[in-house]
């Protein structure tokens, strides 16, 4: 049996949990929106077509943003396309998935689903095949009050009071050669500038996240942040990162520690922009959007390749996730909350259907897949502040990142109510790892519940018939003795234990 240790102090903080650290993505891709979020004549929908079940289970999962409409769709989207009354929508191709999109959903459905799921939008917009003057018409649309052409057709479409978007991602993905629009650092960086600070010319106030790399292991990654924060440092806020991650062969080991290149990837843009920064004698912080992350069986989509006719909404990665992949996304979800101070903003891409938590059939359920878990009892129980926690244990040889940490663990401490939740994942797949933890600074604590996903039947997955396979269950091996908190943590498992702290 290895053995771990965990160091935790309410004395030492990152950073209050940002809420933003549980987004999510919907994107027109596959049936992410037709068939997910939106199904007219479904059972369950309203009058707006918004699927009722879907929208308990979005409420459920704890999702707090949703960052919209693309991913490699918008930048070929022409917004105005999607507003107006319906039959005057015109119906376009959209190379980045090979589809027919019908523009039947747009923006205001999109506010008004918005609303109804209680949740923060975050619009992106198309920097790919249009630039600034679509986006500053975007912007006037959907937030000026009232009084301009565009604002007026907007009160025209429906929508009377203004959208309020505070977060805007300037394009997507451009350092991608797939990208429509594609650009080099200095391109892209000059263009994102000049958006930017027309924007803000409407608005000082908007958070705007300029495109980092859409991979850790993209040619230019590095670089490209730097050339473009050099280009956007005093006007935007935020960078973007996103990774993917899926199980190669057999290779487990490598697969759990997926996190440790997230952890990689968070530091190193850290440091690119805190560089710029420097050279810039600047005392502003650009902190880390990483509005798209998860767990994404790409290969499989690129072995059967985009639907060679193309129709409406064809089913795209519609991956059935693992018990492994809950692991691997809940140990993704530590790393991001680990780096509180820094990434404040995090979208697990997708929601429904296309690489997502929920899945839906048309006309039928709707229902959890197994990465719904970890997501939904983060987004629920990590409350307060992020503790700085000190994790000590073994070590795990990985083909694809060389000897990890085989533990790693997050914190979250809300003084108001002296919740304290410790997440932690064991990542090594074949054996257990006994853990301890010295709680004596927090003073009296209690075990409130103990959770546990993975650990066994690592290849089962939820399905239409089975939707509750893979559930968390109560973890047996938890247990607090004085002030010692000790798990026994399986091979490939995630684990929440949630305690109670006395308050004098
Ligand atoms: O989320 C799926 C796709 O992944 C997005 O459209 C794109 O931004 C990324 O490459």
């Amino acid at each position: 049996m290895h053995n771990g240790r965990l160091s935790i102090d309410p004395a030492f903080t990152v950073a209050p949990v940002n809420r933003r650290v549980f987004g999510s993505f919907v994107e027109h891709m596959g049936r992410c929106v037709y068939g997910g979020i939106y199904e007219p004549g479904h059972p369950t929908s309203d009058d707006d077509g918004f699927r009722g079940d879907v929208l308990d289970l979005v409420r459920e999962l704890g999702v707090t943003a949703v960052r919209y409409p693309g991913g490699n769709f918008v930048s070929g989207y022409r917004w105005e396309d999607g507003v107006g009354p319906v039959e005057d929508r015109p119906t376009r191709l959209d190379p980045a998935w090979r589809t027919i999109e019908t523009n039947e959903f747009g923006l205001n459905e999109f506010m008004a689903w918005a609303a109804k799921a209680d949740i923060e939008p975050i619009m992106a917009m198309n920097l790919g095949t249009r630039g600034m003057q679509e986006a500053i018409d975007l912007l006037e649309y959907a937030n000026h009050p009232q009084g301009t052409a565009l604002s007026d057709a907007r009160i025209e479409h429906g929508a009377k009071e203004p959208h309020g978007i505070r977060m805007w991602c300037l394009g997507n993905e451009m350092d991608g050669p797939w990208q429509l629009g594609h650009k080099t650092a200095e391109e892209y960086g000059r263009l994102a500038a000049e958006t930017a600070r027309a924007m803000r010319q409407f608005d000082a106030g908007l958070e705007l996240v300029a495109c980092g790399s859409s991979g850790r292991q993209m040619p230019t990654f590095g670089a490209w942040e730097a050339t473009v924060l050099e280009h956007t440092y005093d006007v935007v806020d935020l960078v973007s990162a996103h990774a993917y991650y899926e199980l190669e062969g057999d290779d487990r080991a490598s697969f759990l520690a997926s996190s440790v290149d997230m952890d990689r990837f968070i530091r190193e843009v850290v440091a690119t922009a805190d560089h710029v920064g420097a050279r810039l004698s600047s005392s502003k912080r650009i902190n880390i959007s990483f509005d798209e992350w998860n767990v994404w069986y790409l290969k499989d989509l690129q072995a059967s390749g985009m639907p060679d006719d193309w129709t409406t909404a064809p089913r795209l990665s519609e991956d059935a996730y693992t018990a492994l992949d809950a692991v691997v996304v809940g140990s993704l979800l530590i790393t991001l909350l680990r780096h509180a101070d820094r990434v404040t903003a995090a979208c697990q891409a997708q929601l429904v259907n296309t690489i997502s938590p929920i899945r839906a059939e048309p006309g039928g359920p709707a229902w959890r897949q197994s990465i719904f878990h970890p997501f939904a009892l983060m987004a629920r129980h990590a409350r307060g502040t992020v503790l700085d926690l000190r994790v000590d244990g073994p070590t795990l040889a990985t083909a694809r990142y060389g000897d990890v940490p085989t533990l790693d663990s997050v914190a979250t401490y809300d003084a108001e109510d002296g919740r304290l939740a410790v997440f932690v994942v064991n990542r090594d797949p074949d054996a257990p790892v006994e853990v301890s933890t010295d709680l004596r600074t927090f003073g009296d604590v209690s075990l409130v519940e103990a959770t546990l996903l993975g650990g066994e039947d690592l290849a089962a997955a939820n399905t239409q018939e089975d939707p509750d396979r893979v559930a968390p269950r109560a973890h047996t091996g938890a247990s607090v003795e004085g002030a010692a908190l000790r798990l026994t943590l399986p091979p490939a498992s995630w684990t929440m234990v949630l305690l109670q702290v006395a308050r004098a």
